[in-house]
């Protein structure tokens, strides 16, 4: 039986993937590596760190950078980042999530947030729904980023919850391979090609309600 609902951040509850989007790009830029919206799909989900250093193998020039240059690359990119979402208001919700989060407080779900962004806390407070959440996972505490199941497995048991009565919302190819290495059911929200691992695709979070979720779940 359904009984939790975790939760991504980036463009799952509001659209902040585009801005780490611009971000990344400004950064690669500067360095010289080519980047466009199909290389940024591979760094939906993925860490700081291990996004640069996948923008870094793209460009072939990792070798060409001290640990230290590449710790100021990451910094640059999160100040960026940060200035980007310095306007963050409530007006950023993705369309429909504020009515799904007040739907599932009523049914009394358990709701997580499994975000790989160490911004997410201050994005919940800015967008004025941090209190919805029962939990969330310090993304600095997992061994392993998205694709690995850590952290959803990680926000279940915060929940004191079992897996198979979770339910995961992703919008990275990584996040979905994370909820179903997990073990739960994967709501992917995205284009069908993109969103082919996922047990449920939306092409929008306008199309998530609670009663679909539970048809969907046989419910
Ligand atoms: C994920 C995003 O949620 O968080 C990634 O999808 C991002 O694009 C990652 O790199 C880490 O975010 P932050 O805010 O800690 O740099
Ligand atoms: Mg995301």
């Amino acid at each position: 039986m359904l009984k939790g609902i975790i939760f991504d951040l980036d463009g799952v509850i509001t659209d902040t993937a585009e801005y780490h989007y611009l971000a990344w790009k400004k950064t690669a830029e500067a360095i010289a590596v080519p980047f466009d919206r199909e290389f940024n799909e591979e760094l939906k989900g993925v860490s700081r760190m291990d996004s640069l250093y996948k923008i870094l193998d793209h460009g072939g020039i990792r070798g060409q950078f001290s640990d230290a240059q590449v710790e100021e690359l990451a910094h640059d990119k999160n100040t960026y980042y940060q200035e980007l979402i310095k306007e963050i208001t409530p007006n950023d919700l993705l369309p429909g999530i504020k009515d799904f989060l007040v739907e599932c407080k009523e049914a009394g779900l358990q709701l997580g947030l499994a975000s790989a962004s160490k911004n997410g806390p201050v994005i919940l407070d800015r967008l004025e729904v941090t209190n919805f959440f029962d939990t969330i996972v310090d993304p600095g505490k997992l061994k392993k980023g998205k694709p690995d199941p850590e952290i959803f497995v990680k926000a279940a048991e915060q929940l004191q919850l079992q897996v198979r009565e979770c339910v995961g919302v992703e919008d990275a190819e990584a996040g979905i391979q994370a909820i179903k290495g997990a073990n739960m059911f994967a709501v992917g929200v995205g284009t069908p090609d993109r969103m082919k691992l996922a047990d449920w695709q939306v092409g929008s979070t306008a199309e998530i309600t609670l009663e679909r979720l539970k048809e969907k779940l046989g419910e």
